[in-house]
């Protein structure tokens, strides 16, 4: 106890030393903006949810400074996203904010920027985002790192006449032109490109016209939380038993949703960069500690939130707390650490994520269906920056 205490006495004392003193005795706040509520709640959830475990295992002290998190919903609003932002800046004195979704972090962007607040981007897969403002750091994905994967798996195994089914949404337009790219490039086609309304979506007039084209393959992207009524209603067509492949990036067998969809998704095979079933000893205890916090399964938007803490911690680790954007953006860039869903990395030139993009196919294991993977490409860029540089 008592060194303990000397310890601690010693250690304010020479922190009083420094230039940072009053800095060093405040809390850390970190000001999460997301959709905790409207038509993308189930991510805000998640990355919340995944947020708070990585505070429960790692404690909220970094450096000797305390972590405080504040959670701001702007209800799928990005007018809500950009003000609450600005509140965080101006009244909370916020040290980092935590950017949600598309819209939202396109929204957010000129204050961050103004405001030089490091930002970790954790739910957003749009490619431009993070050229949107300099503190913008991403541990969530790209749909383009996983659509032209996707689309070259298709080719390789005999599809050739596609139908795109995409959430109108900036998200949907990327995974639907990278997915093209890829399938034209390869000798496919892409019949018609269908466009689903964001906000409570009736995929059924869509799935039937996409059936009356008759494609051998269906591509779709619908955001999480919307799994569920997907397969529902692609079951209701008797789609499942059309012999039409269904594919997408992995937000098409989100694990959220997984779990209540039966047999319906059994066999789909998609591209994505999570699965509750990586089969990794960090991701088992991960989905057993997410599990047993939540009381539900961990999917792929989880990971962004919990990852996104990783980041702040040891960019905060590396800057002994400090917490000005210069030093924290050059704490973070080139950062590379184990997450639950593999190796992963922040590319230095674009503050983007790298990660493996793993094949999976939708298979039953002790009743519930998992999102099995069996093909792994590794350490995958955001190949719309990647064109661009060329
Ligand atoms: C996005 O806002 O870019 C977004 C949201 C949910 C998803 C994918 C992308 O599942």
């Amino acid at each position: 106890m008592r060194r303990h205490h000397l310890a601690a006495c010693l250690s304010i004392a020479l922190s009083a030393l420094g230039a940072d003193r009053v800095a060093a005795q405040d809390p850390v706040k970190i000001g999460l903006v997301m959709p905790m509520t409207g038509a993308l709640a189930s991510a805000g959830r998640e990355t919340v949810d995944g947020a708070k475990l990585y505070m429960a295992q790692h404690g909220d002290k970094v450096a000797g400074r305390t972590i405080v998190l504040i959670v701001k919903d702007d209800a799928t609003m990005p007018d809500n996203s950009r003000r609450l932002a600005q509140e965080l800046i101006v009244n909370d004195h916020v040290d980092f904010l935590g950017a949600g979704s598309t819209p939202a972090a396109l929204s957010m962007a000129p204050v961050v920027t103004q405001g030089k607040v490091p930002t970790v981007v954790m739910i957003s897969g749009t490619s431009v985002v993070t050229e949107k403002s300099p503190y913008y750091v991403r541990t969530s994905f790209t749909l383009g790192q996983q659509s032209g994967i996707m689309a070259d798996w298709a080719i390789k195994n005999g599809s050739r006449k596609a139908v795109s089914i995409l959430s109108d949404f900036a998200p949907g337009a990327e995974a639907g032109k990278v997915f093209e790219q890829h399938f034209t490039a390869g000798g496919g086609q892409v019949l018609d490109t269908l466009k689903v309304p964001l906000a409570n979506p009736d995929f059924s007039p869509f799935l039937q016209r996409a059936a009356d084209l008759k494609p051998d393959t269906l591509f779709v992207f619908v955001p999480a939380g919307q799994a569920g009524p997907l397969a529902r209603q692609f079951a209701e067509r008797g789609l499942n038993k059309s012999g039409i492949k269904l594919i997408g990036p992995g937000d098409i067998v989100d694990d959220d949703d997984l779990p209540g969809t039966g047999d319906t998704l059994v066999g789909v095979v998609t591209a994505g960069f999570y699965s509750a079933a990586h089969p990794s000893q960090m991701n088992k205890d991960y989905v057993a500690a997410y599990q047993k916090a939540t009381g539900h399964r961990a999917n792929f938007i989880s990971v962004g939130g919990y990852d996104g803490m990783h980041a702040i911690y040891t960019a905060l680790q590396k800057t002994g707390g400090k917490t000005d954007a210069d030093a924290v953006l050059a704490a973070m860039k080139g950062l590379s650490w184990e997450s639950p869903r593999g190796p992963i990395s922040i590319d230095p030139r674009t503050r983007d994520i790298v990660q493996n993009v793993y094949v999976r196919k939708v298979e039953k294991k002790d009743g519930a269906p998992w999102a099995v993977e069996f093909e792994t490409f590794p350490n995958v860029k955001d190949p719309l920056k990647e064109e661009a540089a060329k």
